[in-house]
C-alpha cells in the first residue's frame, strides 16, 4: 500500500465483554478508518463484525469485518483484550498462567504477520502481560503500551469530582503502580482546576483523611464491586483503550496513566506499571517523574515488587 493509500487500522484481538465495548466506542467515536477483529471464537467476531456494520448508516465511516492474524501487517495498533477475566473472588495476578501461554501464541501470531505498529493491551494481569507482550514482540518498550491505570485514574477522578463537586475533568490525579491490589493513590499531587488539594483541605477542611481513603479504597476495589453485580466491566476500560487509541492515533502528547517499562525512573527498573506518561503516534514519548512523599515512593516499590515476582513466574531469570 502507497503511502497516500495508507489508511488508519486497528486490530482487535479479542471480541469479548472488553473488547466488543471497545470496537463500539472506537466506532462511535470515528478513531479508525478499518476495525478487524479477531478471536478465538470466530462466529462471535463475525457476529460484532456485522452488528456493528448495521450500525454505518448512524456513525462515520468505518470499514469493519472479522479476520485473521494476517490482517495484523497494515494495522497501526493491535489492541489485546483476549483471555480470561476474573472470576467473582478471583485477583487479578490469579490470571496469569491462563493468559501469559495465549499472549506468547497472539504475539507470535500478530509479528509472523510483519507488524510493525504498536501493541495495547488490557488483558489481566495487564502490567505482566504487557512485560510479556514487550518481550515476545522484540518492539522498543515505547511502542507497547498496557492500559495500567488509566481506569483505577478515572475511578478516582470520578469519585473525586462528585466529592468536591467539581467536573471530573478539572481533577488531575493519579492511581500508580500495580493495575491490581497494591496500587496507590498519589495524593501529594492531586489538583483541582490547578488548585493543589492540599491547600483546599486547609481552607474548607476537608475532605478528611478518613473520607480520602475510603475513596481509595473505593477505586482499588472498585472491579471487585462490579463483577458481584454484573460478573465483568467493560464500559470503564473501554473507554480508556478509545482514549488511548486517539491520544495514540491523533498524536496527541497526552499524559496518561499507562503501564510502561521502568527504566530507572522512581529507583525502578525492568518493570511494567502504571505511571503517568506522554502518549503519541511513536507510543510513550517521556515518562514525567512526579515528586512523591517518602510512603508514596515506598508503596510504588512494594507494587513494583509484587509485580517482578509475578514476571519472575514467566520469565525466571
Ligand atoms: N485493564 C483493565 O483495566 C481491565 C478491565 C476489565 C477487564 N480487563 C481484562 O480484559 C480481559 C478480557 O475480559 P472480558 O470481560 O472481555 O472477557 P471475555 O471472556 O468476555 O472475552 C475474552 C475474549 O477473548 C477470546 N479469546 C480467548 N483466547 C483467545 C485467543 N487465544 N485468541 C483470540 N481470542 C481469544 C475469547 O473468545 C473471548 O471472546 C480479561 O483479562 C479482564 O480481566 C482488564
Amino acid at each position: 500500500m502507497s503511502e497516500f493509500t495508507k489508511v488508519t487500522r486497528v486490530a482487535l484481538v479479542g471480541s469479548g465483554f472488553v473488547g466488543s465495548s471497545y470496537a463500539f466506542a472506537l466506532f462511535n467515536q470515528g478513531l479508525a478508518a478499518e476495525l478487524v477483529i479477531i478471536d478465538a471464537n470466530r462466529p462471535k467476531a463475525e457476529g460484532d463484525a456485522m452488528d456493528l456494520n448495521h450500525g454505518l448508516p448512524f456513525a462515520s465511516n468505518m470499514r469493519i469485518w472479522a479476520g485473521d492474524y494476517s490482517d495484523c501487517k497494515d494495522a497501526d495498533l493491535v489492541v489485546i483484550t483476549a483471555g480470561a477475566n476474573q472470576a467473582p473472588g478471583e485477583t487479578r495476578l490469579d490470571l496469569i498462567g491462563k493468559n501469559a501461554r495465549i499472549f506468547q501464541s497472539i504475539v507470535q501470531s500478530v509479528m509472523e504477520s510483519g507488524f510493525n505498529g504498536l501493541f495495547l493491551v488490557a488483558t489481566n494481569p495487564v502490567d505482566v502481560l504487557t512485560y510479556a507482550t514487550w518481550k515476545y514482540s522484540g518492539l522498543p518498550a515505547s511502542r507497547v503500551i498496557g492500559s495500567g491505570t488509566i481506569l483505577d485514574t478515572a475511578r478516582l477522578r470520578y469519585l473525586l469530582g462528585e466529592r468536591l463537586e467539581v467536573d471530573p475533568r478539572n481533577v488531575h490525579a493519579y492511581i500508580m503502580g500495580e493495575h491490581g491490589d497494591t496500587e496507590l493513590p498519589v495524593w501529594s499531587n492531586v489538583s483541582i482546576g490547578g488548585q493543589p488539594l492540599a491547600d483546599y483541605r486547609k481552607t474548607h477542611g476537608q475532605p478528611t483523611d478518613e473520607e480520602l481513603n475510603r475513596i481509595f479504597i473505593n477505586v482499588r476495589d472498585a472491579a471487585y464491586h462490579i463483577i458481584e453485580r454484573k460478573g465483568a466491566t467493560y464500559y470503564g476500560i473501554a473507554m480508556g483503550l478509545a482514549r488511548l487509541t486517539k491520544a495514540i492515533l491523533k498524536n496527541e502528547n497526552s499524559v496518561l496513566s499507562v503501564s510502561t517499562l521502568l527504566t530507572g525512573e522512581y529507583g525502578l527498573e525492568d518493570v511494567y506499571l502504571g505511571v503517568p506518561a506522554v502518549v503519541n503516534r511513536q507510543g510513550i514519548r517521556d515518562l514525567y517523574e512526579l515528586h512523591l512523599t517518602d510512603e508514596e515512593k515506598q508503596k510504588l516499590h512494594h507494587s513494583a515488587s509484587v509485580l517482578k515476582e509475578a514476571i519472575a513466574s514467566i520469565f525466571p531469570s
